[in-house]
């Protein structure tokens, strides 16, 4: 008789094991490896009951195939791309209590009142909370099936017997199948889930969207199998304290990524925010030492936010420096740049650098407003009123050109900045200038020159 491999795997990457270790070499956590129980017997079988012929791509159809609905809400729209395709694999991460239940019932809520057919299937809350927290959101759709249930198996032929438009799963941390030895939450458990899911979505045409929690360090658990399985995923950004959310596509196979969807927690649930740069900047920003406006592209719209700085002086022998919303080491790099091509003295200063507003930047376009907030907060003088900075600076301190200056000025321009600061390298590249001043320059001590003025 064949005896039975044992795996292990790391509870929070998802690597696989011959032996447990005690740490996982991988991501570095310890204790996290569990011996994963695979089922017994369950090889996949070959498919040889209808062999799939190669077909020429142009004479294939989309449309036929692909059709895509809208959600009823114009930002998940946005961030899916256009609307839900149908049969599509979507997951929603974010931190616990962000709005993930939220913005899903509201969601279902509306395209239940649009004749489609939706089974919330709640593994975390019981029915009774789910419906107080409709009643909270005004929702009372006689079309939306709301299943309290954790079992796969039970799930599975809910949604067979059912055959809804669109199953929502909250969370697939919650869902259990009687096959796997291992408890809810388990890598096991969630790939398992995952995977009769995505079975589903596919064999049946229905559109699946899934929760799924994230761990301690900013991962949706199990991130490695779940991302490639899917074809959507969608992450709340944002403070869960404060009102603003935000939710990114972080991969999308039907739709670009890196496009943002903005919303607002109110007592009566997430409320789109159709107009988001009002929202990141005060007033007409720059107002304060420490504090510089940007023009950053998420996707496909500009938005207009604001970097703060605040440089104190150091009571450590190890100056700290903390960044909200930019990569520490960028942080790092560009500090570096300031002290050695700016000739600002910062090695024995606290600094920490923040995006107003909980939003994350990961373009290098923001260098230089981050620069500017970082030089007005040591010289304690506000930068020039009116005005945004955009451009991405070298290791020898130039102002490099960043894609897309056009959109970016128009949005300075749209929010009522008088001036805008951009690198030199992209004036060419600029056609209308109408209405707004527009500065280039090609290195930071240029830039940094205004505080001397
Ligand atoms: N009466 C209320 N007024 C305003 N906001 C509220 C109210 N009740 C709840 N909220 C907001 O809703 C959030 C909870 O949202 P939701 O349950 O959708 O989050 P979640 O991401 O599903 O959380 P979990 O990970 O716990 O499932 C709370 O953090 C709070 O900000
Ligand atoms: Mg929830």
């Amino acid at each position: 008789m064949a005896r039975q491999r044992r795996v292990y795997r790391c509870t929070n990457c998802g690597l696989m094991l011959e032996q447990w270790i005690g740490r996982c070499p991988q991501c570095g956590e310890w204790n996290t490896i569990v011996e994963d129980a695979l089922p017994a017997g369950k090889t996949r079988s070959i498919r040889n009951e209808h062999t799939l012929k190669p077909v020429p791509l142009n004479a294939i159809d989309t449309e036929a195939t692909i059709s895509r609905t809208s959600t009823g809400i114009d930002e998940l729209d946005r961030v899916l791309g256009g609307g839900v395709v149908k049969g599509s694999f979507i997951l929603v991460g974010g931190d616990p209590g962000i709005g993930k239940s939220t913005i899903l019932l509201q969601m279902a809520n509306k395209v239940a009142s649009n004749h489609a057919r939706v089974l919330y299937v709640t593994g975390e809350e019981s029915a009774e909370q789910l419906k107080m927290r409709g009643e909270r959101l005004g929702i009372e759709s006689g079309d939306l099936l709301v299943y309290p249930e954790v079992m796969l198996e039970n799930i599975k032929e809910q949604i067979s017997s059912s055959s809804p438009d669109i199953v929502i799963i909250d969370s697939i941390q919650s869902i259990l199948s009687s096959d796997i030895d291992t408890p809810p939450g388990s890598i096991a458990q969630i790939r398992n889930g995952a995977g009769a899911l995505l079975e589903i979505a596919k064999g049946m045409n229905i559109t699946v969207f899934v929760v799924g929690h994230v761990t301690k360090d900013g991962w949706i658990a199990g991130p490695k199998m779940l991302e490639h399985l899917v074809d959507t995923v969608l992450y709340f950004e944002g403070d869960s304290a404060g009102a603003y959310r935000v939710l990114r596509t972080v991969k999308n196979r039907f739709g670009p990524t890196g496009e943002i969807g903005v919303f607002e927690m109110k007592s009566d649930g997430l409320q789109e925010v159709k107009d988001p740069s009002h929202l990141f900047i005060h007033g007409h920003g720059n107002d304060l030492p420490g504090a510089a406006v940007m023009a950053t592209i998420e996707g496909t719209r500009a938005l207009l936010v604001e970097v703060q700085s605040l440089v104190s002086r150091s009571s450590f022998s190890m100056p700290r420096r903390i960044s909200i919303g930019i990569d520490l080491s960028r942080l790092s790099v560009l500090l570096a740049v300031l002290e050695k091509r700016g000739g600002l003295r910062l090695s024995s200063s606290d600094v920490v650098v923040s995006v107003a507003g909980g939003i994350k930047v990961v373009e290098p376009a923001i260098d230089l407003s981050v620069i500017m907030a970082i030089a007005s907060s040591a010289l304690d003088k506000t930068v020039p009123r009116g005005t945004v900075f955009i451009g991405e600076i070298g290791l020898n301190g130039e102002v490099r050109a960043v894609s897309r200056i056009d959109t970016r000025v128009n949005e300075a321009k749209r929010m009522g900045f008088s001036n805008v600061v951009i690198p030199s390298s992209n004036m060419a590249s600029l056609d209308n200038t109408e209405g707004i001043k527009v500065l280039p320059i090609s290195s930071i001590r240029q830039a940094i020159s205004v505080f001397k003025e």
